[in-house]
């Protein structure tokens, strides 16, 4: 696993804007796995301003985001769909028809997660996959004990997850308890990851992804068995890795061929 460690977090959401457009550039036709949440917003935000300044196109880009809520539609404030128009999808060019997220609304779950993994196989599979992290270790919406074989489908989120995301939800009401996410085994399939964690209570999780035991209980040490993971951190989140010297030496000297900038 590649550990990059950042000054801060603007830098952070620079170096995975840096990646994407890079690979956007190099590969017009690439497809994106996007990840939703606080952490990746100034990401789309660069990525929006490559588009407008120097004319970074995504016209031949198909995405496939990470999840989506059951039962809330696109007009709801915590509807990952929304959350993708507004930072991403209406001020860049890629065609509506490209663009993937699983529909929370379909009456046919199982079915609606089949035909996501047969979209994702059928557009090749996924080039470079953003994640974010959740404090317990989820990505996507992968839960603590979630099978690192899964695929895309239906779960139900944690107490600790519940907390961290209500903020969407309207005054009153409770944010949904279940979601469609790609599964681990899907994660997995992509050519590329690249996580995102920012701050200190983000520190512990990352610690146990690139540190820590390979297990189930906690979901983004699945990435120790990808042969191309990136990890982008600030200080703080990198503040509990016993070896932080070795991963910055590693950076310092990584030769010219392999640098994305
Ligand atoms: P956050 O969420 O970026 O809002 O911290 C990360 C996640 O839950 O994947």
């Amino acid at each position: 696993m590649e550990v990059l460690i950042l000054p801060s977090g603007r830098e952070v959401c620079e170096q995975a804007a840096r990646i994407i457009a890079h690979l956007v550039g190099a590969r017009p036709g690439a497809v994106l796995g996007l990840a939703t949440g606080s952490t990746p917003r100034p990401i789309y935000a660069e990525l929006v301003r490559r588009h407008r300044e120097t004319g970074l196109s995504f016209r031949g880009v198909t995405t496939f985001n990470l999840d989506e809520y059951v039962g809330i539609d696109a007009t709801h404030p915590c509807s990952y769909r929304r959350y993708m128009a507004e930072a991403f999808f209406d001020h860049v060019d890629v065609p509506a028809a490209q663009v993937h997220l699983p529909n929370g609304m379909a009456a046919d779950i199982p079915g609606e997660c089949d035909a996501y993994e047969a979209a994702i196989g059928a557009a090749g599979g996924i080039d470079l996959q953003l994640l974010g992290i959740g404090r317990d270790g989820h990505i996507g919406f992968n839960e603590p004990s979630s099978s690192l074989g899964s695929r895309t489908r239906i779960k139900t989120l944690s107490a600790v997850t519940r907390a961290a995301n209500r903020g969407c939800a309207p005054a009153g009401e409770e944010l949904p308890g279940h979601v469609i996410t790609m599964g681990i085994g899907t994660i997995l399939e992509a050519r590329r990851c690249v996580l995102v964690a920012i701050g200190a209570h983000k520190a512990d999780a990352v610690v146990e992804t690139v540190e820590g035991p390979l297990r189930a209980f906690f979901p983004a040490s699945a990435l120790q068995l990808h042969p191309h993971a990136t990890l982008l951190v600030d200080e703080a989140a990198a503040g509990r890795l016993a070896l932080r010297d070795y991963y910055r030496s590693v950076a310092a000297a990584k030769p010219a061929w392999q640098r994305e900038d």
